[in-house]
């Protein structure tokens, strides 16, 4: 058992409940505080004086200076395994151009895709732990990545793989997903059913056998997947026992009403949702997941959040982060930009990049800093917690601990 302070704030997220807006009032901060990790799990969380002496001998691990601390932060999607740039697309976007157009020269998720299957294991290995240590550096220490720019049963595998391979080379939590259903690939000879039916003989037995992923996303988009073909292979996906997420109401809207009816942990984008089926989702379990670096990338609006949180949604934010429509990355910069134009609390964009995210991926001893939770915190050097969202991503995070061990 260690000792971990003092920080001038340790902001715990503790006693907030999984829906619905949030007020700042209900933020739980313990000035002065310490924590208490057992192995890899939060003991106990308080002033930092009083458990020093409540524990007696315990060793302590001295935070220099002042220091805030908050859970550490879930990216719960993100595309970070690819190979290849889309810059070009976006230079081609900004300058006016339709994405037929981009498409037609050379760029969209198709380029990504031949991009990915030519590149070699060893550069996307190399390029994807590089995309974690940008993410770990931010803070995020539970990371979501998914497959989706293989497109066939080799490089799929070849995705997924590396993702797993990934987890060898950093002690961030890695949560893959398998997004083979992103977009019929353009040499597949067949329907998009066939594709999807491809997926579920093909793909997904493989991925099970080799435990690559416990989750399938699928995109569905008039560019995409369809609403009736989608639900049927949902479903199936199901059957097989793997669980669900959705790329949902990026440009047109109905599709978030499908993830609710198949029980998707989340869907994603909503950018398009409409009123009814806000308040859809708000009734249900499944997780609004506001992908503000999609809006960003392409010059889109914002997903509805604030609508979705007075509804009682429950409500995440994740970077999306993918060579073509969110090439940031910097999820702290984007959800900050988010409670800005949606009018969110800090306790919303908190507990939307965190226990609220980690809801999303079926994770809940993470997101919190109270007992039997993990260890995973970050600490800022400042006396005041709201500094981090106020400083839009540009002050850094300090330490990041990951089961109780520092880990930047
Ligand atoms: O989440 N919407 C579909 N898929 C990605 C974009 C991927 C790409 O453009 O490469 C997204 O925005
Ligand atoms: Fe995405």
């Amino acid at each position: 058992m260690k000792l971990i302070g003092p920080f001038k704030q340790i902001v715990t997220l503790s006693n907030l409940p999984l829906r619905g807006k949030l007020s700042d009032e209900q933020l739980q901060i313990i000035a002065d505080g310490g924590i208490v990790v057992n192995d890899d799990r939060i003991q106990e969380v308080g002033n930092f004086d009083a458990l020093k002496s409540g524990y007696g001998n315990i060793e302590i691990e001295a935070i220099e200076g002042e220091q805030i601390a908050l859970p550490g932060f879930v990216d719960a999607h993100t595309h970070i395994c690819f190979g290849g740039n889309r810059a070009n697309d976006f230079a081609m976007r900004n300058a006016g151009k339709t994405y037929l157009e981009i498409a037609e020269s050379g760029g969209g998720i198709w380029s990504s895709v031949q991009h990915t299957r030519n590149a070699s294991q060893e550069e996307l290995l190399k390029t994807l732990v590089e995309r974690i240590g940008f993410l770990v550096s931010l803070g995020i220490t539970t990371i979501e990545i998914k497959s989706g720019y293989g497109l066939d049963v080799e490089n799929e595998l070849k995705m997924l793989r590396i993702i797993k391979k990934a987890q060898d080379h950093t002690t961030a939590r890695l949560v893959p997903t398998c997004l083979s259903a992103h977009l019929k690939p353009r040499d597949f000879e067949g329907s998009n059913e066939e594709y999807l039916e491809y997926i579920l003989t093909e793909i997904l037995p493989k991925v099970k056998e080799e435990k690559l992923a416990e989750r399938v996303d699928i995109f569905i988009e008039k560019s995409a997947f369809q609403p009736e073909e989608s639900r049927g292979f949902l479903l199936k996906t199901k059957g097989l026992g793997f669980d669900i997420t959705v790329h949902a109401d990026q440009f047109t809207p109905g599709s978030s009403r499908i993830a609710v009816e198949v029980g998707a942990k989340s869907a994603d984008h909503l950018e398009a949702t409409v009123d009814e089926d806000i308040e859809f989702l708000a009734q249900s379990d499944t997780v609004a997941t506001a992908l503000p670096g999609a809006s960003l990338g392409l010059g889109e609006k914002f997903t509805p959040a604030r609508k979705l949180l007075d509804a009682g949604a429950i409500v995440a934010i994740a970077s999306d982060w993918n060579p073509g429509s969110a090439p940031m990355g910097n999820l702290i910069t984007q959800a900050s930009i988010l409670a800005t134009f949606e009018k969110l609390t800090t306790a919303e964009v908190l507990a939307g990049i965190t226990f609220r995210a980690a809801y999303a991926l079926g994770l809940e001893d993470i997101g919190k800093l109270e007992q039997g939770k993990k260890a995973d915190f970050v600490t800022f050097k400042t006396d005041n917690f709201q500094n981090v969202l106020y400083n839009q991503g540009s002050l850094s995070a300090e330490n990041v601990y990951i089961g109780g061990n520092l880990i930047k």
